[in-house]
Formats: structure tokens, sequence, C-alpha cells
């Protein structure tokens, strides 16, 4: 079934709406998101690890610390989300988007220990499922910044998506796709739950626990 064909009744289950209403709908969630966390997204743009990352000046140490830090984040985070089961219902193969993987992977490409990375706090925020999807947005969000420091540290460090840049790179030439395929799951589920506040506060809990993480030493 079309997802914007969708909305949830007063028992929960699902029943037909009028495609006006649900468009309505399908841009309040997406706008929402993007427009309630862009403050939280500045913030991680202007902060002292990200501009350094940007800066002509990146160098190999730098990066790698900042590989460490998103291991750090990633390896708390990503089991929360593998705790719910709702995300075949929107067809999100939740174990291709998690990248603790590919943060050990580059890692071991560049000759780093992975082991004994310190994790951030257990992320307290995720608590259902609406949280695990507003946290899921901000992580799979990512992968579009991800774009511009793939191309920005491969030039700098001559790294490539083989060899240290998989994380950022992400899912390379499918980053458009991917990026739709959770914006549609973002829809359907805001259709279906109706938490769409829940969704929200969860996406800022998660830039500002990210932005608190890289603070920390
Ligand atoms: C220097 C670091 C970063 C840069 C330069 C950057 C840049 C960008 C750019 C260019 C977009 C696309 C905006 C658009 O298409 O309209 C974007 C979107 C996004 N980024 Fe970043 N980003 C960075 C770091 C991050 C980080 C670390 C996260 C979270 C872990 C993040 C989360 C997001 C999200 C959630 C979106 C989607 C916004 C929307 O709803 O359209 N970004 N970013």
């Amino acid at each position: 079934m079309h997802p914007s064909l969708t909305t949830a009744n007063t028992q929960g289950t699902l029943a037909k709406t009028g495609p006006s209403g649900s468009f309505a709908e399908d841009l309040m969630i997406l706008q929402r998101l993007r427009t309630e966390t862009r403050p939280h997204h500045d913030r991680l743009d202007n902060h002292p690890l990200m501009v350094q990352l940007m800066s002509p000046a990146v160098s190999r140490p730098l990066y790698e610390s900042i590989l460490k830090k998103f291991l750090g984040f990633y390896q708390s985070v990503e089991p929360h989300l593998a705790a719910f089961d709702h995300w075949p219902s929107l067809d999100i193969n939740l174990k291709e988007k998690l990248k603790t993987p590919s943060l050990l992977r580059d890692l071991s490409s560049l000759n780093v220990m992975a082991k004994d990375i310190p994790s951030s706090p257990a992320p307290d925020w995720i608590h259902d499922e609406a949280s695990a999807m507003g946290n899921f947005y901000v992580m799979e969000g990512s992968t579009l910044g991800g774009q511009i420091i793939t191309r920005h540290v491969a030039s700098r460090l001559h790294l490539s998506p083989d060899n240290g840049l998989a994380f950022f790179s992400s899912y390379g030439d499918a980053v458009g796709v991917r990026w739709k395929e959770t914006r549609d799951a973002l829809v359907r589920f805001a259709e279906q739950s109706h938490a769409e506040d829940v969704m929200i506060e969860s996406a800022k809990k998660t830039f500002e626990a990210l932005a608190t993480w890289l603070d920390k030493n």
C-alpha cells in the first residue's frame, strides 16, 4: 500500500485517508524534522572538530581521532535501534544501515587499534519506536554531509572508500536513493503513529548527545 494513503485510527490500525490530508502530513514531519533540528545541525557544523575536519589543514591524526569519536557514539547507539523490530514493516533493512562496521573497517585500514575505544553514554532518550525513528533520521541524514566530507578528505588525505573513508562515503552513489527510503519510512511511521513530537524530540537529543560527546576529550 502506498504510504501516503494510510493513517492510524484511534484503535491503532491502518485506515485509508484522502491523498490531500496525507500530503500535508508528509510535508509536515520532514519539514519539521529539518527546521526544528536546524540549530542543532548548525552547532555540529560549527563544532571545532568538524571545522578542523573540513579545513584545508586537516591531518591524518585529526581524521583518526574523529573516526574514533564517531565509533564511540555509533557503537553505543546502534544496538538500541536494533532492539526494535518495526524496521521491516517500513521496508528498512536496519543491518544494512548500521555504521559501526564501516567505522571499524576504516580504523583497521588506517592501522588504528579500535579495541578499548570508549563508548558514549547509553542513549536513554531512545525508549520506543518513535524515538528510535527520530534517532534514525539523524544517523541517516549524516550521510548527506558525509558526501561533502568524503570529497574533502579524499583530496586532502588521499584516502578512498576502500581505504579509510568507508564511514563517511556510506552508500556511495546510492546515498540519494537510500535517503529517499529513509524519508519514506519517516513519513509512513509518522502517519501510522502520530508521534511526530517524540520523533523530533529524539532527533534533537541525538544531535545534542553527539555534540556533547565530541566536546569531551
Ligand atoms: C562538517 C560536517 C557536516 C556537514 C558539512 C554537513 C552538511 C550537510 C548537508 C550539505 C546536508 C544536505 C542539506 C540539504 O540537502 O538540504 C546535510 C543534511 C543533514 N545532515 Fe549534515 N553535515 C555535517 C555533519 C552532520 C552530522 C555529524 C550529522 C549527524 C550525525 C548530520 C546530520 C544531518 C541531517 C539529519 C541532515 C538532513 C537534513 C534534512 O532533513 O534535510 N550532519 N548535512
